[in-house]
């Protein structure tokens, strides 16, 4: 049998994991590697802490530490968070080991050597005052699409745009504060365009089986045409080039990091380590859907170059993007349930988030979790149907038969009984539908509540104990099945029933059960484990402290929030003019104007900055028709971070002044002009 390399995608440690990482990529991982090892394949689950990249480097200024401190902490805390949710890794590495620099730049000089590169000059930003070349995240300077003061070189975080340095405004260095300049530098590229023609669209087009979002993506890069991309930068935190006179160069984040899972490897297997990246191994990358370009393009890419018997990746299962109560969730603003104080906070629920995970998993478009319908799951659920099941079983065996298996056969025909039950489960992993296979083992403890209910050998117990027996050995053997079922998506739940079923499945037993989809029944006359609840009721306190929690993490209520309770507060403390600079005034134009259903003091107001249009939620409805309102020039504070109101985002808000009997009024410029104008 071939072997299975899986790989997750290696998380930046430059923060704690997060719910939207479990759910797109480690949990579907680690139910996936689990499936593989119980079938009995030769499975390496490999990941690690992608410790290079502008990110850390961004956090370490920040903070005031070394880039060196940032990934220590976060490591040890992303490396210990995963074992603790009982996610198998065979190994979790990291990519400052002196293994994965010598393989990177192992990679790196073959490739070179073969002539993979194409060596340019460009001219790249340098900050003449720090004495380095400027990451594109490190150039700000104005949006040139918006306007925004703090767009980055790469990307506007107002508009949304990707940018290229060049293309800002007043550029400044973000170390310094210097003008950059432009400076000659020579950089190695990869020539993805020639790799496009010569390999990459076949390499695609031949992947039929991958989920449409991700081939989707893909088709549309190749479409757009390749380009060049750099291998290498002008940086000092990552992997040197190992090339003479390319001091200060290291190798591009994202042409190292997946090498990372081949360094991983090695240490796993010191031994086979090859035997896992060539021949007829199966390398399938869990990853989210911001990595699609990289693992489905660029490594396979590199892979190809390197030749000598190197795998390309066979599947790659991306996944779209978890939301969090409404809204993306963001390191930066801290909008997010963070594994490791999830841990910390709720002892023992692991499983629970595991399944609540695997249950909104965005494996097809963006989902959303929020802490009530966490809640809802667990309770009718995990606790409603999964815990109730096994315990109603388990607690009559012990009160008629002392606990001990009765020795009594029934008339349920096995193999339809797995083809109905098992093999859903295995189909649904094996396509890649984690969602879809835990509800099929959740219709198996389903099946398992309604033979209960109706046999009822709580009635039947009175006057036919033959039959009784009959059923409660049935019963115990769903309990069973549903107990094997459980393993690769709740491992804790599994143990624990596994105990009280007085069982211990041996691989021969759970290979039978996950290779051939057969249904396991149990010998007669064993008896019973000790019995503890396997899923507890989750209180509402519970759940509110977490609410409250994420409340309180966002930044205050801005001025709309109050002025939509109605209690505007005059006096303010004295602000430095760097304050003021910060806000993005300007003067626009009411274009339209509604109610919004279900909000008496809210107007949904669009309102025009001439190259752009904005919607507005602002409190005034009871001073103001949506006809008052229509075509009025008004003062707008265009860079308040977004705000969802009613399920409707609020970009920015409106200025108005209140008069000393509580009346609104629309501050405007003394004539029309321009929408758009700029106030400061
Ligand atoms: N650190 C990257 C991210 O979080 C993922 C790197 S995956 C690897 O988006 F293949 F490059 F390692
Ligand atoms: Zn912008």
């Amino acid at each position: 049998m071939s072997k299975t390399t899986i790989t997750a995608a290696l998380p930046y440690a430059n923060g704690p994991v997060h719910i939207g990482h479990l759910a797109g990529v480690y949990i579907p991982a680690d139910i996936y590697a689990r499936f593989c090892r119980l079938q009995g394949k030769e499975t390496l689950f490999v990941c690690g802490s992608d410790e290079h990249g502008v990110p850390i480097t961004l956090r370490a200024r920040k903070e005031g530490i070394t880039p060196q401190d940032v990934v220590d902490r976060y490591h040890g805390i992303i490396k210990d968070s995963f074992e603790r949710l009982g996610i198998q890794f065979d190994i979790y590495s990291r990519t400052s080991s002196q293994t994965h620099k010598e393989t990177a730049q192992e990679f790196f000089k073959d490739l070179l050597d073969k002539g993979a590169f194409r060596e340019i000059i460009s001219e790249q930003f340098f900050d003449p005052e720090a004495n380095q070349f400027l990451a594109d995240r490190y150039i700000t300077g104005d949006c040139p699409k918006c306007n925004n003061p703090g767009a980055y070189g790469d990307q506007c975080e107002k508009c949304g745009s990707t940018l290229s340095p060049a293309e800002l405004k007043n550029p400044k260095s973000a170390l310094s504060g210097a003008v950059p300049v432009l400076k000659e530098t020579k950089n190695w590229y990869l020539p993805l365009d020639e790799l496009q023609e010569s390999f990459l669209n076949e390499y695609i087009h031949s992947k039929t089986s991958w989920k449409s979002n991700v081939l989707g993506q893909c088709k549309s890069w190749l479409n757009d045409g390749l380009k060049e991309r750099a291998m290498t930068r002008d940086l000092n935190w990552g992997i040197p080039v190992p090339v003479e006179n390319a001091e200060g160069k290291v190798l591009y984040v994202w042409f190292e990091a997946p090498i990372g899972y081949i360094s991983a490897t090695k240490e796993a297997r010191h031994n086979d380590w090859q035997d896992w990246w060539t021949g007829d191994s199966q390398l399938i990358h869990f990853i989210g859907k911001d990595n699609i370009v990289f693992h489905c393009i660029i490594f396979p890419a590199m892979l190809h170059l390197r030749g000598n018997g190197y795998v390309v990746p066979s599947q790659v299962p991306a996944n779209e993007f978890l939301n969090l109560e409404g809204q993306k969730i963001s390191t930066s603003r801290n909008w997010a349930v963070w594994l490791n104080e999830y841990l910390d906070e709720l002892p023992g629920r692991e499983d629970e988030l595991r399944y609540v995970l695997n249950s909104i998993a965005p494996e097809t478009k963006d989902s959303e979790f929020t802490w009530k319908d966490y809640q809802t799951r667990i309770n009718s659920e995990l606790v409603g149907i999964y815990g109730n099941f096994a315990n109603r079983v388990l607690v009559l065996m012990n009160k008629y038969y002392e606990g001990v298996i009765p020795s009594k056969a029934h008339s349920f025909e096995h193999s339809q009984l797995a083809k109905e039950y098992i093999q859903p489960i295995l189909d649904k992993v094996q396509q890649y539908k984690f969602r879809d296979a835990q509800v099929a083992l959740m219709d198996l403890a389903r099946f398992g509540n309604k033979y209960l209910a109706d046999h009822e050998p709580w009635k039947l117990i009175k006057t036919d104990a033959e039959k009784t027996a009959e059923i409660m050995q049935f019963a115990y053997e769903v309990l069973c099945n549903l107990c094997l079922a459980s393993e690769i998506f709740l491992p804790n739940t599994f143990k624990k029933l596994q105990i009280q079923l007085g069982m211990e499945f041996n691989d021969v037993q759970k290979a039978e059960f996950w290779q051939k989809g057969e249904w396991f029944s149990p010998e007669h006359g064993s008896k019973i484990g000790e019995l503890s609840l396997l899923f507890a009721k989750m209180e509402d306190d519970i759940i509110e402290n977490q609410i409250n929690k994420l409340q309180a993490s966002i930044p205050a209520p801005t001025a709309e929030t109050v002025a939509i309770e109605e209690e505007l507060t005059i006096e303010k403390p004295l602000i430095q003019y760097d304050d003021f600079a910060k806000l993005d005034l300007r003067i626009a134009t009411v274009v339209n104007c509604e109610k919004v259903e279900k909000a008496d003091k809210l107007l949904k107001l669009t309102l025009s900055l001439d190259t752009e249009e904005r919607t507005v939620l602002s409190g005034i409805a009871m001073h103001f028709t949506p006809e008052e309102c229509m075509g009025q020039q008004v003062l707008y504070l265009a860079n308040l971070s977004p705000r969802k109101m009613r399920g409707i985002e609020s970009h920015g808000m409106i200025l108005m002044a209140e008069d000393s009997n509580g009346k609104l009024h629309f501050v405007r410029p003394s004539a029309n002009i321009n929408a758009g104008a700029g106030v400061a």
